[in-house]
């Protein structure tokens, strides 16, 4: 039988290999690894994993239970976030080696391509829609009989001698206005959009106005692609579509942060499963503390929210007017950088009736 050189075959192969001591330390790295990271095997070996990746993207503490505890474990969808602002979606196969009496734990990163984003996008898509149909469909039920509830309430008010006892009827009709309030807000916008020619700048500093009119030490620096052509939009809609999204920002770095609005052209994106030739970016950049992970994967749902007096639904409304624009929202996150990025398609003036 031939012999094989190992060290050769793993740097043939393009699974990024890392086998790490029990300090996470680096002892070894392939070629794939080296690529991965962008840093020579010298630059990794004897350094820290946590030392090329940012805050806690992944966890230490995993390592170390998984080589103490001799375990293996298997993360499918892992971001990964490099120091100098690089990421990838990852999946990551970590098991437990011995060898010599020396324990290591081998990791094995493939980047997910982009088909499986673009399902994971097209999964979680589904799913929003079907929570939205959901809720929408309940707050319909709960609207029609509100109205009657407050009406008899109002009829039975007038009835009343004792006015002790209209206390109650005020009070059904108080809470019946609260609960028709909320629904209404969850049933979003109900008028048809009127789209307009319009230049998205426009769009832009109007919102940007108002926030620095509310916060007087917010930092808002502007970065536009003066070229992007007028949109087909409902200026309107899209104003509160960005406002709901620039609010979150100010709130979260407590209107004191740096916040950044950033548009550009880009071309060939797909939305939805549909390609556009051109279409226009418009990105809301804060450096506050991060979307909290718990709340990662149902950020868009209504009533998903991490304030005391938040509702949950500002994204839930941006998102359903960028979906009305055949536009899609996405979101990269981590401590002190929160990024939104809307794209939306630019029709051709000619082309559109
Ligand atoms: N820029 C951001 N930085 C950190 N967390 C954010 C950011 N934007 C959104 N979030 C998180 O997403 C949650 C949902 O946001 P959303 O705007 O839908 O609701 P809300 O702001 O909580 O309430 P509402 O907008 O209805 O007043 C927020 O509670 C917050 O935890
Ligand atoms: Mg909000």
């Amino acid at each position: 039988m031939k012999t094989i050189n190992f060290e050769q075959l793993l740097d043939n192969i393009s699974t990024a290999v890392l086998l790490l001591d029990e300090n996470t330390q680096i002892q070894y790295a392939n070629l794939s690894a080296e690529a991965l990271f962008e840093h020579s095997r010298n630059q990794l070996i004897g350094h820290s994993i946590a030392e090329f990746l940012i805050g806690n993207t992944l966890n230490l503490e995993r390592l170390r239970s998984a080589l103490n505890n001799r375990d293996n474990f298997t993360d499918t969808e892992q971001q990964l976030i490099f120091k100098d602002g690089r990421h990838c979606l990852a999946t990551i196969v970590v098991s437990f080696y011995e060898s010599n009496e020396n324990a290591v734990l081998a990791l094995e990163i493939s980047p997910v391509d982009q088909q499986r984003r673009i399902s994971k996008e097209n999964q979680q898509w589904a799913l929003q829609q079907a929570s939205r149909d959901l809720i929408r469909g309940l707050a319909h039920e709960i609207k029609n009989p509100l109205g009657g509830i407050r009406g008899a309430a109002q009829l039975l008010e007038r009835e009343l001698v004792e006015s002790s006892l209209k206390d109650f009827t005020r009070l059904i009709v108080e809470q019946s206005d609260r609960l028709r309030n909320l629904v209404d807000r969850l049933l979003g916008p109900n008028k048809k959009p009127k789209f307009e020619w319009r230049n998205v700048h426009r769009v832009m500093e109007k919102v940007r106005t108002l926030l620095t009119l509310e916060h007087t030490q917010l930092f808002l620096e502007r970065d536009y692609d003066p070229s992007i052509p007028d949109l087909h939009i409902d200026q309107d809609m899209m104003e509160q579509a960005i406002l709901n999204i620039a609010r979150n920002a100010v709130q979260a770095t407590k209107g004191k942060g740096k916040i950044r609005f950033v548009t550009r052209v880009q071309r060939q994106l797909v939305i939805h499963g549909k390609r556009f030739p051109l279409c226009a970016e418009i990105k809301i950049i804060d450096n506050g503390p991060g979307i909290p992970e718990e709340i990662h994967d149902t950020l868009f749902y209504p009533m998903v929210t991490s304030k005391v007096d938040g509702s949950g639904l500002g994204l839930s409304i941006s998102q359903s007017v960028i979906n009305h624009h055949q536009g899609k929202i996405q979101v990269e996150s981590w401590p002190g950088h929160t990024e939104f990025t809307i794209l939306l398609p630019i029709d051709k003036k000619e082309e559109v009736k």
